[in-house]
């Protein structure tokens, strides 16, 4: 039977056979090694598309920027601020003497707001208030020092307890907060809207607790009371 296959066809398939492993072999091979050439791509995929790149130059538009900014008027999903009172703390001309609606004035919101004033005010404005935290000790070191502080100009952070700034509304510190004032920096970045109002509270809070009045303490407490008493009576556990 096998003598009536001709000589020259059982050859060529010997051959068809060994050189059917060369393919795969040099692609395992390819497969294996680095190279610095593009990736063959036989369906193009979205990592292989005619796009333009970051910072590219883009001649279809007339200043020739590849990445464009957002057309005029563009809200982000869930990024319209409609309620002024709540943005920007400024309505019908004057600066809110109330809090927005929408945040409610409760204990939880001072506990945040004294959280979020020690992360981002008290290396400034102090933990109580006076401007005199670390930040503006450092400094005053710095300028007091004849080797360094050669003509430095600093600014003392504002204490909370001064008059101009007690007598602000909360709309006014929101917007201190917010955008900063003269050299100090705006938190809009750093702090969310919440968050500026708690602080607004807090410091609220640290206002009165440095300017109590008796009369603050409420009509409940007889009105002999004694220094002693009055101490022991603000450690209460108040819940
Ligand atoms: C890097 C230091 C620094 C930090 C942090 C800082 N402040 Fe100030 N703040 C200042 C300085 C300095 C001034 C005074 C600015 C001036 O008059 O040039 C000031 C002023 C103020 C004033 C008075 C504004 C006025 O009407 O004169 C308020 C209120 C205030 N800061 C609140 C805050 C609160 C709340 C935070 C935390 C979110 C904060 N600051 C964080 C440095 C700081």
């Amino acid at each position: 039977m096998i003598s009536a296959v001709p000589k020259p066809l059982i050859y060529l398939a010997i051959t068809a056979v060994f050189l059917a492993f060369v393919p795969p072999a040099l692609i395992a091979r390819v497969r294996a090694m680095n190279s610095d050439a593009r990736r063959i791509h036989l369906v193009q995929d979205m990592d292989n598309q005619a796009s333009i790149r970051a910072q590219a130059p883009n001649p279809l538009f007339r200043d020739g920027r590849g990445a464009r900014p957002p057309v005029g008027g563009t809200v982000a999903r869930g990024g319209l601020r409609t309620d002024d009172h709540l943005h920007i703390g400024f309505v019908d001309g004057r600066w809110v003497d109330t809090f927005p609606p929408s945040i409610e004035v409760d204990r939880a919101l001072v506990e945040r707001g004294r959280e979020r004033y020690d992360i981002y005010c008290a290396i400034c404005h102090g933990y109580a208030g006076y401007g005199d935290g670390m930040v503006h000790r450092r400094a005053m070191e710095l300028v007091n020092n004849p080797a360094i502080g050669n003509e430095t100009q600093w600014v003392q952070p504002r204490s909370l307890h001064d008059p101009a700034v007690r007598s602000q509304s909360p709309g006014e510190i929101f917007n201190t907060i917010t955008n900063g004032r003269n050299t100090m920096a705006g938190y809009q970045a750093q702090v969310p809207v919440r968050d500026r109002w708690a602080i607004v509270a807090y410091v609220r809070a640290l206002q009165r607790s440095q300017n109590a009045r008796q009369a603050d303490l409420g009509g409940t407490r007889p009105e002999s009371l004694d220094l002693f008493n009055l101490r022991q009576s603000d450690q209460e556990p108040q819940q």
